[in-house]
């Protein structure tokens, strides 16, 4: 028989982020249920699909969609943790509010309504939520501003460009009210853009493309503000196992990127490829306070470097970046 204490749900386990928190679960020795929109969709589950192998009878796929209200009932009934991931991430598209802003907070409201009727036997919900919901975008990122995690993000609109940043607030903040209303103890992880290693060969995150991108010589975007993709697996395994977690967890590397100083590292790393030289360079100042993460779940944030050298080698292993011959 399960041990309930020891089952965990990821929602959106295909994904970039929660791929990894499956993976961290399974090594830990949780029975994961995870949740896709397509068990038959084999390009987005196959990398689940072999995971499932390796940790024979530990991994179920169940389906479930964000917009369909009772979706996430069976999968969360008997269940401990509820890690609340799935969610659009995309930059720039032409109909925010009914891309972003209506999954996100229909899907987090839906899996929120499942968890209440099984609230017998779930201990915690941990959400993904994202610095989107805390950033101060008019002002850019180097104002001279120390985020913490009580910072909220009160400018975003639902239109283009700040699109996915409002349907992630307005998403966290439905899910403090729900919960507060429903006596469900909710903590959430609050990432700056994630870079690591890929488990899988998909190549359609917007932290991939981001990457990919640079490999090819396609773009030269790099984040002003960037965390590690382990770290912020580790971050919701602790979120949800340390008792004391509470409120939100800004996850972070504290300095602000310099783009030319990424480049050289990749550049360092791999001198048989080119990379981007047209990257501006930036002042490199501290822009958030993460000792609320260190202190209370007892982290230490990745070095920046790690998180971008091991992205690139995985998305070249993999073979879904194509590098650039010197
Ligand atoms: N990557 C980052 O830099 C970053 C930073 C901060 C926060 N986050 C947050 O982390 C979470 C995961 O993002 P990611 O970077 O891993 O992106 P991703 O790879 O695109 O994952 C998004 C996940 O959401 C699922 N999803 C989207 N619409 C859905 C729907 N209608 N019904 C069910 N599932 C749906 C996707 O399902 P499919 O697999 O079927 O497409 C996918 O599994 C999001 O909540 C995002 O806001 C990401």
């Amino acid at each position: 028989m399960t041990d309930v204490a020891r089952t965990a749900v990821v929602t959106g386990a295909s994904g970039f982020v929660a791929t990894e928190l499956v993976s961290q679960l399974l090594h830990k020795g949780y029975t994961v249920r995870a949740t896709v929109r397509s068990v038959k969709n084999a390009e987005k589950t196959a990398h689940l699909q072999a995971l499932g192998q390796v940790f024979s009878g530990k991994l179920d796929l169940y389906e479930a969609d964000l917009l369909k209200e009772g979706s996430f009932d069976d999968v969360v009934k008997g269940a401990y943790y509820v890690f609340h991931t799935a969610s659009p991430f995309q930059i720039g598209v032409e109909d925010p509010e009914n891309d972003l802003v209506k999954p996100a907070k229909e899907g987090t409201l839906n899996v929120l309504k499942s968890v209440a009727k099984s609230k017998d036997t779930i201990k915690r919900v941990v959400l993904t939520s994202s610095f989107a919901a805390m950033v101060k975008m008019e002002k850019g990122p180097a104002d001279g501003k120390l985020y913490r995690d009580t910072d909220w993000n009160d400018e975003s609109k639902a239109d283009k460009e700040g699109g996915y940043l409002y349907s992630k607030t307005v998403a966290e903040k439905l899910a403090w009210e729900f919960c507060k209303e429903h006596g469900i103890d909710l903590v959430t992880i609050n990432p700056t853009a994630v870079f690591g290693p890929v488990i899988s060969q998909r190549g359609d995150a917007t932290s991939v493309k981001q990457i990919k991108g640079i490999i090819e010589h396609t773009a030269s975007y790099v984040s002003p503000w960037v965390c590690d993709l382990e770290d912020v697996g580790r971050a919701h395994v602790l979120a949800a196992e340390v008792p004391k977690a509470h409120g939100r967890y800004l996850v972070t590397w504290p300095k602000l990127m310099n783009g030319k100083e990424v480049i050289g590292v990749l550049a360092k790393r791999f001198p048989q490829y080119k990379f981007p030289e047209d990257v501006p360079e930036s002042e490199s100042k501290e822009y958030a306070d993460v000792s609320k993460l260190e202190k209370e779940l007892g982290m230490t944030i990745t070095p920046w470097q790690t998180s971008f050298i091991d992205m690139a080698t995985s998305l070249i292993a993999h073979g879904v970046a194509k590098p650039v011959q010197a």
